[in-house]
């Protein structure tokens, strides 16, 4: 598994990365995907129930699975049963969710403070895999009490294969910036690769923070959401070639694939409830957008979601979607 050379990785999203989207994305240049995150004492205990968040297809690798939890042995017997029924490329382990219900549990960020424990996990699962291990980190608790260096030196000494870095603090959550800065620092720490993360929304953004960090390969979140084309775009200005626009026919096709998709893997009823607002990320800043997503919200069926993305495409059919930096409209009309 080669996390070096720029790779282009989605971003573990609760809720949001699950095996439809996670295709739609490597369909459209990302390299490498991961799996929401599965509770590691969920597979123990009840293994049938959560085996689904660990089903993936053969055209999703390669691809990581994300495990969280706070008891070593749990983990340890996570990797062994994900590893015997999925075989996964890699495991991830969750060094960063700053969810009260996981933090609780002294899951996620709550691993932060407590390097010892942080040490016991990442080799216990490092023992038990053969695939590689990962970790995906905040920076810290909170304040500027960084951790992510000595964290990551950690997590390289027990055996990890690479370091992901979201540089916020867990009491920021998902607010102000993230501190690109600590992703230098802990480039400089550790000699396994470095996976930035947090707030590439634009294709310029992650020649910047490849740029300025000096990371080996970048992980995208939000911003994919609702726009499994930024891989791509991205993968084309890294090359310095001009970066393909979205038109309005893409964005309505893969909307459709993504209701007719959704709807076969997971069934009606979820398709209906999680739908509405994975479908309402595409509309994102296009023209009568709210109109749109009035008519998802008040859909009934996924007929209806297919009614509401069918009725927005006739009403502006010829526009194309450029990347856009934040807060700057993202339209502009087809010639
Ligand atoms: C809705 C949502 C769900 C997330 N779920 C996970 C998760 O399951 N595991 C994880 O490590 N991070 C999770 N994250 C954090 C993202 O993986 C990522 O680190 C963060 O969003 C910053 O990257 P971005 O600016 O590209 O979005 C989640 C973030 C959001 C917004």
């Amino acid at each position: 598994m080669d996390f070096h050379n720029n790779k282009l990785i989605l971003a573990p999203l609760a809720g949001i990365t699950e095996r439809v989207f996670r295709r739609l994305c490597r369909e459209r240049g990302a390299d490498i995907v991961v799996s929401e995150m599965v509770s590691a004492e969920g597979i123990c205990r009840n293994p049938a129930r959560n085996r689904h968040y660990i089903e993936f297809s053969t055209t999703e690798r390669p691809i990581g699975i994300q495990l969280f939890g706070a008891n070593p042995r749990s983990l340890a017997d996570a990797v062994r049963y994900v590893e015997d029924e999925a075989h996964p490329d890699f495991i991830d382990l969750n060094s960063g969710c700053p969810v009260p219900k996981v933090v609780r549990k002294n899951g996620g960020s709550a691993l932060l403070r407590d390097a010892r424990l942080f040490e016991r996990i990442v080799s216990a699962m490092t023992r038990a895999a053969t695939v590689p291990i990962t970790v995906k980190l905040r920076s810290a608790w909170s304040g500027t009490d960084w951790v992510d260096t000595t964290f990551a030196r950690i997590a390289q000494e027990c055996g990890a294969a690479a370091v992901a870095l979201h540089p916020r603090t867990r009491a920021m959550g998902f607010s102000g910036h993230s501190f690109w800065g600590r992703i230098a620092e802990v480039k400089a720490a550790v000699s396994v690769p470095v996976i930035g993360n947090g707030d590439i929304i634009h294709p310029n953004d992650a020649l910047e923070m490849l740029e300025v960090t000096g990371c080996d390969s970048l992980m995208i979140g939000r911003a994919a959401r609702g726009n499994p084309w930024l891989f791509g775009q991205i993968r084309r200005r890294l090359k310095g070639e001009p970066i393909q626009t979205v038109t309005a026919q893409m964005r309505y096709e893969t909307m459709l694939e993504h209701i007719t998709s959704y709807r076969r893997e997971h069934g009606e009823a979820r398709a209906v409830r999680e739908l509405r607002s994975q479908i309402g990320w595409y509309l994102k800043g296009t023209p009568h957008a709210a109109v749109a997503r009035e008519r998802l919200f008040s859909a009934a069926d996924t007929a209806q979601i297919e009614d509401a993305v069918e009725e927005h495409f006739r009403s502006a059919p010829n526009l194309t979607k450029k990347p856009q930096r934040q807060n700057t409209s993202s339209f502009s009309q087809e010639h």
